[in-house]
């Protein structure tokens, strides 16, 4: 699940029609993510200075720990106006800045945990963003995912690479990312795996090495 930013960091941003139809689309989609993904994602962030990446409208902020201080990013303002409402709402202290994960205006070791969900999927090239995690995080730091990735049955795999490309081209978004090895592509030590619906959706723990 994922939407593909529609401009470069910090300018206006302004959807298509076609771009519109694919948010409406993938909100709905979104709604269907069972609370308890969300919460067991969450309940692997201990606290810390915390990175929330591609936040969108902030559907995971009622699960932020309280004792965390998270800085959130996305590159879509207009998701972030969202966000901000709901983070008033919630009474949810939270930074929240316009920014795409390839390239984090942040200092390398600033992090300890870094948490996303259904982001990797549609960022254009996820190991550049998946790197500057890595950069951003401190050594030890944790990276929680949670994404739907290509399934590791032969035939449904295969389905899934074909069909690709027009689901891309209504959604913006890939199905047949290996997104467990693109982590461990960009530095990481994958610590665990968990899977849902026979593997579709994974919630993925990484650590970034102290080298
Ligand atoms: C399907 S939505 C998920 C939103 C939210 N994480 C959730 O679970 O409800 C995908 C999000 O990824 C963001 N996104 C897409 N490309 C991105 C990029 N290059 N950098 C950061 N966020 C990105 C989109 O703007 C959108 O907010």
């Amino acid at each position: 699940m994922g939407m593909s930013p529609e401009t470069s960091q910090g300018q206006d941003w302004k959807p298509t029609r076609a771009a519109r139809h694919r948010y409406d689309l993938q909100d709905v989609i979104l709604e269907l993510v069972p609370e308890s993904w969300r919460r067991l994602l969450w309940s692997k962030v201990e606290g810390g200075r915390v990175l929330e990446v591609g936040v969108g409208t902030g559907m995971n902020m009622a699960y932020y720990p309280p004792e965390a201080a998270v800085v959130a990013v996305d590159p879509s303002p207009s998701f972030l106006t969202w966000a901000a409402n709901r983070a008033r709402k919630n009474g949810k202290p939270v930074e929240l800045g316009v920014m795409d994960v390839r390239r984090l205006a942040f200092a390398d070791d600033s992090f300890d945990y870094a948490a996303t969900s259904f982001v990797f999927c549609s960022v254009p090239d996820p190991i550049a963003g998946l790197t500057e995690v890595w950069r951003v995080l401190k050594p030890g730091g944790r990276f929680i995912l949670l994404e739907h990735v290509r399934l590791g049955n032969r035939l449904l795999g295969r389905l899934m690479d074909f069909l690709n490309p027009p689901w891309l081209r209504l959604s913006g978004d890939n199905i047949n990312r290996d997104t467990v090895a693109n982590v461990q592509r960009a530095g990481f030590q994958v610590v665990a795996v968990d899977g849902f619906l026979a593997g579709l959706v994974k919630l993925i723990e990484a650590r970034k090495g102290s080298q």
